[in-house]
Parts: structure tokens; C-alpha cells; sequence
């Protein structure tokens, strides 16, 4: 490891130290993770866990009626959800709804909050699925998590220094329409001593999540360096990031370009031609389905 990649880690470690309190998933959560990881554990068992937070229930709900899933007719209890969706994508539906949690904080700068990125990672999760779908890439639920998660580490450090992140917005400055005039990922460098990339990583091995979502959020910028293993999801979501900000998602400071990298698209077998036949879909599917932040 570089002297350079260990300093990024041990800023990773103290930031994670520091706001250990806000940087942990609600224990319903982890609870519903592991209940859905032990193979002995049946529908019976989630629901209970479920029903013990009605928030979470009625959150959960909504996402399942939401025409995201396409069920016929309403579902009106978690019973029936898991019955018609299964375990995995009922756990999935309460990551996201705990993770939108994560994503209070107001306003920045009028360039930036946390609102603005919360529905910027709405439309990379449907873009990403919607392109996972339609390539029968065979993610399921995984595509739309991890677009959620991909810049999860901006949270990250606006709960851990606000200060340090108004910083980072001005100095990468965004004009009016918002195209940054600098490379965030190199500003956020120089300003927290690590990237967004790196903060999303530590938070992901924190949680204990699949390592694809570590991959995710650690390589979206450069996808074709992500572990070989995790490539094509990590592939996935940087696409659907330029397409989110192609499409009029409201926040790219991240994003010095909205071109796809190089080799991104061949790599999830995507071609120029399919990916302009999905924009209708996405878009109507972003007017549809963004969860919301409370
Ligand atoms: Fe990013
Ligand atoms: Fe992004």
C-alpha cells in the first residue's frame, strides 16, 4: 500500500471513529440483515422484526405499491410483501428506507444539500436497476442499492466536518449550471485528506455490506479499476451516474464530465443505441419512484 493510500485509510478510520454514533445503521436494520442472511430464518421471522417499527412498515409498504414493482393491486401488509417479493428484496427495501435517514442535513450552499443528493442517488439506484433489468444482468434489488450508495461517503463527511464540505462545494465551484470548474475528488483530497470514494468504502466495510457495495462506492469514478469480481456492478453504476446527470438530476459536482468511461459500457455489454432506448423508461421511472427522505 502506498503512504499515500494508508493516510487516505487512516483518515477513513478516524472519520468512522469520530461520528460513530450517526454512521451506524439503525439496529432494526442490521437485525433484518442478519435475519435474512441465516438460512434457517423463515417469512415469520422477518415480519416480526418488521412489525415492530411501524415507520419502517408503512415506508416499506409504500415502496412495494409504488409502481417500481409493478404489483397487481395494493399490498396491504408486510405478510403479503415478503409473500410476493421474498426475503432478500423485503431486506433490500430496508436498507434504503434506513438509508434515507442518512441523508438529513439541509442545506449546504445553494449548490448543495442534502436533498439534492439524496434524489441525485435516487436516479442513479432506478437507473442503474433499469439497466441491470433490461441487460438481465442478474442484480436484482443489489443494482438499485448500490446506486444508492454510491456517494453515500458525501454524507459521510458533511456529518463529519460541515465546514470542511462547504469548503469542498466552493472550491470545486460549480457555475450556474452546475458543471464544476474543479475535480471534487481532488479538492475533497486535499481539503478531508481522502475522497468520497474512500469515506463510502470505509462505510460499506463498516456495515459489514457485500464487498460489490464497497466496490461501488469506492470505484465509481474509475470503474475499470474496481476488483476484477465487483467490475461490472461498479461498471454499472458509473454509467447510470453520467446518465442521471445527463437526464437533469439536479446535482454533478462530482462530475467534471458526464461522458462514460472508457470501456464502462462494454464491459456490461451496453451499447449506445440500447442505452438511448432505456432513457424514456428511466425517465418515467424517475417522476415515479423517488423514495422519500422522511
Ligand atoms: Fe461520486
Ligand atoms: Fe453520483
Amino acid at each position: 500500500m502506498t503512504t499515500n493510500a494508508a493516510a487516505r485509510e487512516q483518515k477513513v478510520r478516524e472519520a468512522l471513529s469520530e461520528i460513530s454514533h450517526i454512521a451506524t445503521l439503525p439496529e432494526i436494520t442490521m437485525q433484518i440483515i442478519n435475519l435474512v442472511e441465516d438460512t434457517s430464518s423463515t417469512a415469520q421471522d422477518l415480519q416480526d422484526v418488521i412489525s415492530n417499527d411501524p415507520a419502517l412498515s408503512a415506508r416499506i409498504l409504500k415502496v412495494v405499491n409504488s409502481s417500481f414493482y409493478g404489483l397487481p393491486g395494493q399490498v396491504a401488509s408486510i405478510n403479503r410483501a415478503i409473500v410476493m417479493l421474498g426475503l432478500n428484496a423485503v431486506k433490500n427495501i430496508a436498507i434504503a428506507a434506513s438509508l434515507a435517514k442518512l441523508f438529513r442535513g439541509g442545506d449546504l450552499t445553494p449548490q448543495f444539500s442534502a436533498k439534492m443528493l439524496w434524489s441525485h442517488s435516487n436516479a442513479v439506484a432506478i437507473a442503474s436497476k433499469v439497466i441491470a433489468n433490461e441487460l438481465q444482468l442478474g442484480l436484482g434489488d443489489e443494482a438499485y442499492l448500490a446506486g444508492l450508495m454510491h456517494d453515500i461517503g458525501i454524507m459521510l463527511e458533511m456529518q463529519y466536518d460541515r465546514n470542511q464540505l462547504i469548503d469542498v462545494v466552493s472550491r470545486t465551484g460549480p457555475d450556474i449550471n452546475g458543471v464544476p470548474a474543479n475535480d471534487m475528488l481532488e479538492v475533497e483530497q486535499g481539503v478531508f485528506g481522502a475522497t468520497h470514494e474512500d469515506f463510502g468504502r470505509g462505510l460499506c466495510v463498516q456495515w459489514k455490506f457485500p464487498a460489490s457495495f464497497a466496490a461501488v462506492c469506492g470505484h465509481h469514478h474509475d470503474p475499470m479499476t474496481a476488483p476484477e469480481e465487483h467490475r461490472r456492478i461498479a461498471c454499472l453504476v458509473a454509467v447510470a451516474d453520467r446518465v442521471a446527470a445527463n437526464i437533469g438530476s439536479c446535482y454533478r459536482l462530482d462530475l467534471l464530465s458526464t461522458e462514460i468511461p472508457a470501456g464502462a459500457m462494454d464491459e456490461i455489454g451496453l451499447t449506445e443505441h440500447l442505452l438511448e432506448n432505456l432513457i424514456p423508461q428511466i425517465e418515467e421511472s424517475l417522476s415515479t419512484d423517488e423514495l422519500s427522505i422522511s
